[in-house]
């Protein structure tokens, strides 16, 4: 059977500069995918190559057994199967929460607004967010405004979603909240491809981790695996710069106070 998604042989450049390469991956329906790897690495690019937001130089990328590489692709269709988040949510400041929400379910997808109501607000529930319904954008918080814009992508019914760094401008203190949302789509069985630098989210949520470096995928594994013994000496380093604060030495506050 064919995967989901699937990225043969693929290959991005931006100039000279080869940001994907040989990129061979596959995505099963229902899998949760984190992708990690140092700055600049290419998971924002490998991400918005799904999404059509890049274009691609050579290889293959299936989603459904269809090729997204051939000119004919509609892409605006395919948006509406692979949702994706950002770190910024860019909402409409001038339309209230409700409307944001309804602004790609009535206009693209020409469906009754009371149905699509219907939806927003089951989903505005979930994240606990019912009552901002009629509030603006300006009204909210930043992880309240970033759980409005994974609702918004949501109303759209997508097969996938993709999250790029979506709590990495939020105060630590709202973190959690948009963390939880992710993690009851996942509970709930969607295909979630997930870019993050929360270790620990990480590798609660992942069936499996993707660890890139310069463009390459250098090692796929269940996160048992992955966060315990990583394969290659470019995981190890990379996980080595995250364990850095819990592995600092413990203060000996007694001896600190007998100098005082
Ligand atoms: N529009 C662009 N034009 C030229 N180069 C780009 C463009 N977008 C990204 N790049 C380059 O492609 C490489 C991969 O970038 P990408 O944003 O995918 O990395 P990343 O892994 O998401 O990094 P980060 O963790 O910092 O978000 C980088 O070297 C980057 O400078
Ligand atoms: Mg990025």
């Amino acid at each position: 059977m064919s995967a989901l998604i699937e990225f043969r042989s693929f290959n991005k450049f931006f100039g000279e500069q080869q940001v994907l390469d040989q990129v061979d991956l596959r995505v099963e329906s229902g899998e949760v995918i984190v992708i990690l790897g140092p700055s600049g690495c290419g998971k924002s690019t490998l991400l918005r190559c799904l999404n059509g937001l890049e274009v691609a130089h050579s290889g293959s990328l299936t989603f459904n057994g269809r090729e997204l590489l051939d000119k004919g692709t509609d892409w605006r269709d395919v948006r509406q199967q692979i949702g994706m988040v950002f770190q910024s949510y860019h909402l409409f400041p001038h339309m209230s929460v409700l409307d944001n929400i309804l602004l790609g379910p009535l206009k693209v997808q020409k469906r009754e607004r009371r149905e699509a109501r219907e939806q927003a607000e089951a989903l505005l529930a979930r994240v606990g967010l019912l009552d901002k319904r009629d509030a603006f954008p300006r009204q909210l918080s930043g992880g309240q405004q970033q759980r409005i814009a994974i609702v918004r992508s949501l109303c759209m019914n997508p097969q996938v979603m993709l999250f790029d760094e979506v709590t990495a401008a939020l105060d630590p203190e709202m973190v959690k909240e948009v963390l939880q949302v992710i993690q009851g789509l996942a509970r709930d069985g969607m295909t979630l491809l997930i870019v993050t630098h929360e270790m620990a989210f990480a590798r609660a949520v992942a069936d499996r981790v993707v660890f890139m470096d310069a463009g390459r995928i250098v090692e796929q594994n269940p996160p048992e695996i992955f966060f315990t013994n990583p394969q290659t000496a470019r995981a190890q380093q990379f996980l080595e710069k995250f364990s850095f604060v819990e592995t600092l030495p413990k203060k000996a506050p007694e001896k600190e106070l007998e100098r005082l």
